[in-house]
């Protein structure tokens, strides 16, 4: 491959010392659940929140069923999300009894349009679920004020989104509670799974770090059920030498999609929200003939991939929800026409140049090619 979609190797190479000298601290200590470096890890990760408390867990599908379930949402209840998602958010939901709701999008930053979630809303609604997708943070103005409006829960998927911020507030900060996914792509990633909710409420975090330990109040005495949803100490001590340079990485990020938007003619560029920080976990554009352009890049060598595919209300697993083609119609229009070009930490700018000017040999034939 002349340019892969992600590689991992080179923030590896760049924090190795750091890392292996925190995972052999790990090996050494014999303690490997619940302990020290969790206790570390969620200090530092509510800290550069500026929030009270962090409460790490197995995977980002947990924090938000956790987030769900600590407010007890779960059957017979309705929970707004969109379909423009990782399929997680909406399994997250299920795992709780509650049921999806699912609505359109903003076309221009592929985030839940506050108009669709707010027609939405029926006596059964519990909650909303933004997505801050890509990175860029959804409306949260707009929603905060409709959840307010609505007496809702507001729990937001920063899955996608670490240190990402909306007038100068971080993500997952906005909300009542914020839940994160450390999978290792992610712009916070661990090295195996992990996830985090974080709040201000302490009686909510208390009751969360209760069920990701079989709901124990104290050694095996059980007040209420939970699961087991925890965060190990190996990916804890990884993840606070990684946060320790989060604003780092992200800047790099943004200059990287800094680039492409100079460079990239044809397609249509990410638009980053008035008074938001974007941290581009995906630089994701946009042409109506995708796939084309996908082939294109793959002959030259260079990687892409579509988030997502298949919105989520046209898996064939989630066909009994009941949303029929063209029921969230800027959904299914973006699902057919975006494509994520390479952006990691470590991609050399000169690529992004290869990239950039691929992409635009591409569609200057293209558009020759419409002229004929
Ligand atoms: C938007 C979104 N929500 C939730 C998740 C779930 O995270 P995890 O894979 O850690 O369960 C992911 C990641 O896959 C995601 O991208």
């Amino acid at each position: 491959m002349k340019v892969p979609f992600n590689n991992l190797k080179p923030l590896h190479a760049l924090l190795a010392d750091e890392l292996e000298a925190a995972v052999q601290r790990v090996l050494a200590s014999g303690w490997f659940i619940l302990g020290p470096e969790l206790e570390a890890f969620e200090q530092a990760f509510a800290d550069y929140h500026g929030v009270a408390h962090a409460i790490g867990v197995a995977n980002g599908t947990d924090a938000i069923e956790l987030a769900l379930r600590v407010a007890d949402i779960g059957r017979g209840d309705e929970v707004i999300t969109v379909a423009h998602t990782a399929v997680a958010t909406v399994c997250a939901i299920e795992q709780t009894g509650a049921r999806p709701v699912l609505v359109d999008i903003d076309p221009t930053t592929y985030t839940m349009n506050p108009a669709a979630a707010e027609a939405a809303i029926t006596p059964r609604t519990k909650a909303i679920i933004p997505v801050h997708l890509y990175g860029q943070p959804a409306d949260l103005d707009a929603l905060t004020d409709i959840a307010a409006r609505h007496n809702l829960l507001l729990i937001e998927d920063c899955a996608q989104a670490h240190g990402a911020k909306l007038n100068d507030k971080r993500v997952g900060t906005m909300g009542t509670m914020g839940a994160f996914s450390f999978y290792p792509t992610k712009n916070l990633g661990a090295y195996g799974d992990g996830g985090a909710i974080i709040t201000n409420d302490s009686q909510l975090a208390e009751r969360l770090r209760r069920l990701r330990t079989y709901g124990q109040s104290s050694r095996y005495i059980h007040a209420e059920r939970g699961i087991n949803s925890r965060l190990d100490e190996m990916q804890a001590a990884i993840l606070a030498v990684k946060l320790a340079h989060l604003d780092e990485h992200n800047s790099e990020r943004r200059e990287l999609a800094r680039l492409y938007n100079e460079t990239l003619s044809g397609v249509t560029i990410p638009v980053e929200r008035a008074n938001a920080y974007h941290v581009y976990h995906l630089y994701v554009v946009r042409h109506r003939q995708r796939d084309e352009l996908m082939l294109a890049m793959q002959k030259q060598g260079i990687g892409t991939l579509v988030h997502y595919p298949v919105p989520v209300h046209y898996q064939q697993a989630y066909a009994d929800l009941g949303y029929p083609a063209g029921s969230l119609p800027e959904t299914e229009k973006a699902a057919a026409e975006i494509v994520s070009l390479p952006l990691y930490v470590g991609l050399p700018p000169s690529d992004v140049e290869t990239v950039a000017r691929a992409v635009n040999e591409w569609t200057n034939v293209t558009e020759v090619g419409f002229e004929e």
